[in-house]
């Protein structure tokens, strides 16, 4: 049997691990829509250089008419959207910080990105899906809210309402037949966490503390876990949340 290949949305999809995602499933002969506040369309004529399927649309994920485009456009280019991958977040570019010392209005604009920014993007994908009778969402969520990790408290709470989500999501979704879950990956060495010294040596921190494998996790060790989540065979799984860290949390 011949894999489906997928009409595939990745948010964040331009850098990071987000590029990694984009860069895999298209190379497992996807069509990838590359969904990014920046560098979406260069991204995506990397890949068609490479004689790939992908387009970029510039997206801001807590714009619903951002969004609304992005969805528009995967139409037009692929005819339809099957899965959505809700990776874009705010993560490397923030301090270390101890809880009260970050401001309120740091605090909303990481519950905006991480939390809003889902939300707005499964509301705009699902009628697509609906429409289709197939539907994937995969929400990257992070090992820090199984962990507790201190002194990002507003990174750890947004990721930790990833994982109710994806749970609460996949409950309303059942019945269409749309799977929700999540990648929950360990500290990994994205583009923004190599040009962030603090964040580099906190995965020094977590690989010597608690992790099984004893190497670092790069962006690549992601992309088995999202290629599986948007395969055939993962067709009954759905709610669950999927911890890709070398061994650091068992849940
Ligand atoms: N790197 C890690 O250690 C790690 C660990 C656990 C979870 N994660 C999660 O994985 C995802 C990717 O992480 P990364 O390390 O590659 O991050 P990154 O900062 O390197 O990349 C994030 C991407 O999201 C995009 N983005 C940010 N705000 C956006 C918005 N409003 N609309 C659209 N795009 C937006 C950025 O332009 C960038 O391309 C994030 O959700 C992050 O929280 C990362």
């Amino acid at each position: 049997m011949t894999a489906a290949s997928r009409v595939i949305a990745v948010t964040g999809g331009a850098s990071g691990i987000g590029f990694a995602f984009s860069e895999a499933l298209a190379r497992a002969g996807h069509q990838v829509v590359i969904a990014d506040l920046r560098g979406a369309v260069e991204a995506a004529e990397r890949l068609s250089a490479q004689g790939l399927k992908a387009i970029g649309t510039q997206t801001d994920v807590v714009k619903p008419a951002d969004v609304a485009g992005m969805v528009e456009q995967a139409v037009k280019a692929f005819g339809r959207l099957d899965v959505l991958v809700n990776n874009a977040g705010l993560f490397t570019t923030l301090t270390l910080k101890p809880f009260d010392q970050i401001s309120d209005a740091e605090w909303m604009r990481v519950m905006e990105v991480n939390t809003l920014g889902p939300f707005v993007c499964a509301k705009a994908v699902v009628p697509e899906m609906r429409k289709n009778g197939f539907g994937r969402i995969v929400n990257i969520a992070s090992t820090t809210p199984i962990k507790g990790t201190p002194n990002m408290l507003h990174y750890v709470a947004s990721k930790g309402a990833v994982i109710a989500f994806t749970r609460s999501l996949a409950r309303e979704l059942g019945k269409d037949d749309i799977t929700v879950n999540a990648i929950a990956p360990g500290f990994t060495l994205s583009d923004g966490v190599l040009d962030n010294d603090l964040h580099s040596k906190m995965g020094d921190v977590v690989r010597k503390t608690s992790r099984s494998l004893q190497r670092d996790q790069v962006p690549e060790d992601l992309v088995g876990a999202l290629l599986f989540l948007a395969s055939d065979g993962a067709g009954f799984i759905t709610g669950q949340t999927i911890a890709v860290d070398g061994g650091s949390v068992f849940i």
